[in-house]
């Protein structure tokens, strides 16, 4: 294997391979060193859907950052099919924001007029207009924010597309290699070190997810990325029981994938790295969820899962450069988002290390907005 690159990208999560796929298109040597196999964490753990109106209730640079990656997954499909022939399952039947009860009414009812801010098509339904759409739910919901362009993709198939795409354009990748650490020379990185021995590079990408960090503290820098797990779980109906995603403010979320199954997640339980799935975790889902769909406690069972968000201290992903240490990047830390922010993550990085940063939509996430070091 050749080991000197122009570019080293630690980690094979999607924005990882997002953020190869784009420096690989731009001509650049790029090599991802996955420690696993691809997607294996929170990549594929995801449900897939691109919500940024449902998951972010504020204007600032995070929702327009998500609203920029949401509007180019229609374009990304095709270019992916094109270039890979992996279809993303990208589906656009929309989302109906739940409302469980009056008083949440309220504020889903003032999320729907600021949200019709940017999309005119959103709205609010009541608790009948929105069981004419989807009759199976619980007539006992009070209504819902109905939003007719979400989407939802197959996250482990992106993941693929993007690396796959990122090879066809001549990146190296290797897996089940660990990086442990950074060469460098006076305040500049040079390379990577890992369990195959030593990759020369000009530049480095971190895109470790929950795991990242570990290797920003060998940099003296304290990141305090922490994972937050999810439990998820899902059954699969011969005849769909809903046809749209139903997402119920942070609590509960029904996916309807393109093969009939449904995904239903998500617990959060903090800083932990046991990705072990735990019955009262998936008890409370199934309450939750049957709450709002009462068929799916009597729906056929399909499998369980858990994976690891990378959760940042102020809620915000870091896409930039190392402060002090030339050449080294870092884009971690996308939540709940990481599906939904991969286009325009690997977007803005790889215009970033080409030498044209998008100042305008990153100067909210960089590195140094709270500096910590490590003594
Ligand atoms: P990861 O996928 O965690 O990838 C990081 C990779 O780095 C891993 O493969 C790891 O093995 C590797 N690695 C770590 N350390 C090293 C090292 N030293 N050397 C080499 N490799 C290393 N987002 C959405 O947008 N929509 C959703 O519907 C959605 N649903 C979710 C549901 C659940 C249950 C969970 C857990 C998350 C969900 N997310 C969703 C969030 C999304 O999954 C994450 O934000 C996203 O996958 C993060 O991707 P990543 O590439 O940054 O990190
Ligand atoms: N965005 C859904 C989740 O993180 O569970």
């Amino acid at each position: 294997m050749k080991k000197s690159f122009d570019v080293a990208i630690i980690g094979g999560g999607i924005n990882g391979s997002s953020i190869a796929y784009q420096l690989s298109k731009l001509g650049k040597k790029v090599v991802m060193i996955e420690k696993n196999h691809l997607a294996c964490e929170a990549s594929s753990a995801a449900a897939g859907m691109l919500a940024a109106q449902a998951e972010i209730e504020d204007d600032g640079p995070f929702f327009q950052l998500a609203l920029k990656s949401q509007a180019m997954f229609s374009s990304l499909s095709n270019e992916l099919f094109e270039i890979t022939g992996i279809d993303i399952e990208f589906v656009r039947k929309g989302m109906i924001k739940i409302a469980e009860t009056e008083e949440i009414a309220k504020e889903v009812r003032q999320q729907a007029a600021f949200q019709r801010l940017w999309d005119p098509e959103i709205e609010w339904l009541d608790s009948q207009s929105i069981r004419e759409l989807e009759p199976s739910l619980s007539p006992d919901v009070a209504g819902g924010m109905f939003i007719p362009n979400d989407g939802h993709v197959q996250p482990a198939k992106l993941s693929s597309a993007y690396a796959k795409a990122a090879e066809q354009f001549g990146a190296t990748i290797l897996k089940n290699t660990e990086v442990f650490s950074f060469n460098y020379e006076n305040d500049r990185v040079n390379g990577v070190k890992t369990t195959i021995g030593n990759i020369d590079c000009n530049q480095v990408v971190l895109a470790t997810g929950a795991w990242a960090s570990k290797l920003m503290r060998e940099t003296g820098l304290d990141l305090s990325v922490y994972p937050v797990k999810g439990e998820c779980f899902s059954v699969k109906t011969d005849i769909p029981i809903i046809n749209r995603t139903i997402f119920s403010d942070k609590r509960c979320y029904l996916v309807p994938k393109r093969n009939g199954e449904i995904l239903i997640g998500a617990t959060q339980i903090d800083h932990t790295f046991d990705k072990r799935v735990t019955p009262s975790g998936i008890a409370t889902l199934v309450e939750r969820a049957s709450q709002l769909v009462p068929q799916i406690k009597d729906a056929p069972w399909e499998r369980v899962w858990a994976g690891l968000r990378p959760q940042t201290g102020d809620g915000l992903p870091y896409l930039g450069e190392h402060p002090l240490w030339k050449g080294l990047f870092i884009a971690a830390g996308h939540y709940r988002n990481g599906i939904l922010l991969s286009p325009v993550t690997g977007m803005l990085m790889a215009d970033l290390l080409d030498g044209r940063p998008d100042e305008n939509l990153l100067s909210a996430f960089r590195i140094d907005r709270h500096k910590t070091w490590v003594h």
